[in-house]
């Protein structure tokens, strides 16, 4: 393989913008979002002045990401119960708007849970809804703390599964601040790991069909000054073979009670691949993404998404004329079948690692995750 270690691109900073913050202009208030669709090309705030434009946000991933989906969560229950819309309807749209990742489920509940006990307690709608807004603030803050500590933890880990230094790291989808109240989860640690001077190489998957890893991952190793490469998911292999990758970090969008990790559809390939060539792989996420209730990995629901995009390349943001359009090119015979599940599900006997922010769960056993539960959100 051709020298793959190039110099690290010059810079070292955040994503232009936060992906998510709460604004309250005269007009009333307002989430505002990074719109992730168009990224790396543009840098484009998206305005949700109400629910409905919130959970279409949601559907189409201009926002996404477990732990983000768990913020924006709980800051559409506070929108809607700020601008006088109905609580118990916005929760049930914006819970089920996406149903893999538990973390949004957690941040509604969350925010209508404080809405419930401020009226519970004689408080005004306008009492509750400041509730409601304190505990979607309280959230983001949490996610932010809790992508602090996995960093540390995570660069620990890795000094001690990875002793000589110079960890070449394969990734998958997106996980940085992108996804986060903080730096994100998987990516955090590569981070962490790029700011001790211990990260030679990022690799990204490019994460068909959505290109998370080539788009955004991609984009926020560049502003961050880190080396990194990015590689078609069919190349992983090769890589591994070629003896290029330490270890495997990853994020997650559910992890069942057996510690079955659902994650981005790619996630399980590169799972086995690390286990066949003796690689670590390490999922980093909160403890908002633990899923005690779910029993089994085979019991999450996997979000099914339509074949359009596995059967066109699209270009949903061009400009033609000044005007914006979309552009949709076929790629498959007229009537070709999709398979296009966004997400696949490891078995824990394939994961090394999960990296919490309330502890390190290695070997990943029921009790070791109920354990971590216990001293998390849940105790
Ligand atoms: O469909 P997406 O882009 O929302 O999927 C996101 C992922 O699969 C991430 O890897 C996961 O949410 C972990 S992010 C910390």
């Amino acid at each position: 393989m051709a020298d793959p270690y190039g110099v690290p691109q010059a810079g070292a900073e955040a994503p232009a913008m936060p992906a998510l913050r709460w604004e309250e202009p005269p007009e009333g208030p307002v989430v505002v979002l990074l719109d992730q669709t168009r990224l790396p090309a543009e840098e484009t705030e998206l305005v949700c002045t109400d629910v409905p434009a919130l959970v279409q946000a949601i559907r189409t991933l201009a926002v996404r990401g477990a732990p983000l989906l768990g913020i924006a969560g709980a800051y559409g229950v506070a929108l809607a119960a700020v601008r006088g819309f109905d609580v118990a309807e916005a929760a049930a749209a914006l819970s089920y708007a996406r149903p893999t990742a538990v973390n949004l489920a957690y941040g509604v509940r969350r925010a209508v849970a404080a809405y419930d006990e401020a009226l519970a307690a004689g408080g005004t709608v306008e009492k509750a809804a400041a509730a409601a807004l304190a505990e979607a603030r309280a959230v983001h803050a949490e996610d932010a703390r809790a992508s602090a500590r996995m960093a540390e933890l995570g660069l620990e880990l890795l000094g001690e599964l990875l002793p000589g230094g110079g960890h070449r790291i394969l990734t998958h989808c997106n996980t940085g601040a992108l996804v986060s109240g903080g730096e994100g989860t998987a990516f955090a640690v590569a981070l962490a790991a790029h700011r001790a001077g211990e990260l030679r190489r990022l690799w990204v998957d490019e994460t068909r069909p959505l290109l998370q890893g080539a788009r955004l991952t991609a984009y926020e190793a560049a502003r961050a000054g880190m080396a990194y490469t990015v590689l078609p998911d069919g190349a992983a292999g090769s890589l591994f073979a070629a003896g290029e990758v330490d270890a495997v970090l990853i994020g997650a969008d559910r992890i069942a009670a057996d510690g079955a990790v659902a994650n981005k559809v790619g996630s399980y390939p590169l799972a086995v691949l690390a286990r066949y060539h003796h690689v670590p792989f390490v999922v980093v996420a909160p403890t908002t993404t633990l899923d005690p209730e779910t029993e089994e990995g085979a019991l999450i629901e996997v979000e099914q998404r339509a074949g359009h995009e596995v059967t066109e390349i699209s270009l949903p943001h061009v400009y033609v004329g000044g005007a914006e359009t979309g552009v949709a090119l076929p790629v498959t015979p007229p009537g070709a079948q999709a398979y296009n599940p966004a997400f696949d599900v490891t078995p824990a006997e394939l994961v090394t690692a999960i990296v919490t922010e309330a502890g390190v769960v290695s070997p990943v056993t029921r009790d070791a995750l109920a354990e971590v539960c216990s001293t998390s959100r849940f105790g």
